[in-house]
């Protein structure tokens, strides 16, 4: 359906180098290197405030740096240049607030195929409901869903679309065990299976552990550390990661 980069597991599908992005005049995402490889689920974890969401919108081309090198999957976004449409329809973003159309559950997870001229999608968009557990919802409006509903919604739209990069910002926040078993479950099969690249952002160090191969750890906007996830949790190399991780530094 759409396209893919074709990349192999040793080209990045992200490679950032020294990117910045300031607002005001402040700093507020300052990478000096980061590679993220096709078929990753790699996590990026930091307090509030650290950069997380505007480093994902950067991910997402929503944003440009305000300087650096972006690359995807080997093409470098210059500064006043649209990213052409079949890379950035490579690339799709569930947001920290979700805001869906106000129509049915069925409308908002069709609405992105039809924008891609897409037809027939009766079985794809019946499937993807299915697969979030949301199939006897289908005619509701979004309007009056529950917060775990309205995330599991969102990240519907997301997959429909069989993306090949799929950026998650926050997907379980404020959410119960069963939605958080959900969502977790849906992103290790897009992954394992369909061999999607994940990047989740994410509060809970927790999630991050359960899901992910590597963990970023991103204080200010800069990385203060990379490394897999047994590493990250089990034997930082920054002292400010290990008082993240053990839950001692306070923000
Ligand atoms: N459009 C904007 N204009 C001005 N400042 C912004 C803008 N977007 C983000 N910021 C600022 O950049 C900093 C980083 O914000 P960001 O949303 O990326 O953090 P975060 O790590 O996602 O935080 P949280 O965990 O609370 O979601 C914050 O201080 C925020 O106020
Ligand atoms: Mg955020």
């Amino acid at each position: 359906m759409n396209t893919r980069t074709h990349l192999t597991h040793q080209q990045p599908i992200y490679r950032l180098t020294d990117v910045t992005r300031s607002y005001n005049g402040r700093k507020v995402v300052d990478i000096k290197n980061l590679s993220i490889f096709p078929g990753e689920l790699f996590a990026i974890i930091g307090p509030s405030g650290s950069g997380k969401s505007t480093l994902l919108r950067l991910m997402n081309f929503l944003e440009e740096p305000s300087s650096g090198d972006l690359e995807f999957a080997g093409y470098r976004r210059r500064a006043g240049v649209d990213v052409p449409l079949e890379l950035r329809r490579c690339v799709t973003m569930v947001f920290q607030r979700p805001l869906l159309l106000n129509r049915s559950v069925w409308d908002n997870v069709i609405y992105g195929l039809r924008l891609r001229g897409i037809r027939n999608s009766y079985h794809l968009v019946q499937q993807t409901l299915e697969e979030v557990g949301l199939e006897y919802l289908s005619h509701q409006q979004v309007k009056t869903l529950s917060g775990g509903e309205v995330q599991r919604v969102a990240l519907a739209r997301a997959i429909v679309l069989r993306p090949e990069v799929l950026l998650l910002d926050e997907p379980t926040a404020n959410l119960d065990p069963y939605n958080v078993a959900l969502i977790e479950k849906i992103m290790v099969k897009l992954n394992e299976q369909h061999r999607t690249t994940v990047i989740l952002v994410t509060h809970n160090i927790f999630q991050a552990k359960r899901l992910a191969g590597r963990v970023a750890f991103l204080l200010d906007g800069q990385l203060v550390e990379v490394a897999d996830t047994e590493t990250l949790f089990s034997a930082p190399a920054d002292e400010r990661t290990a008082a993240f991780v053990s839950g001692e530094m306070v923000y």
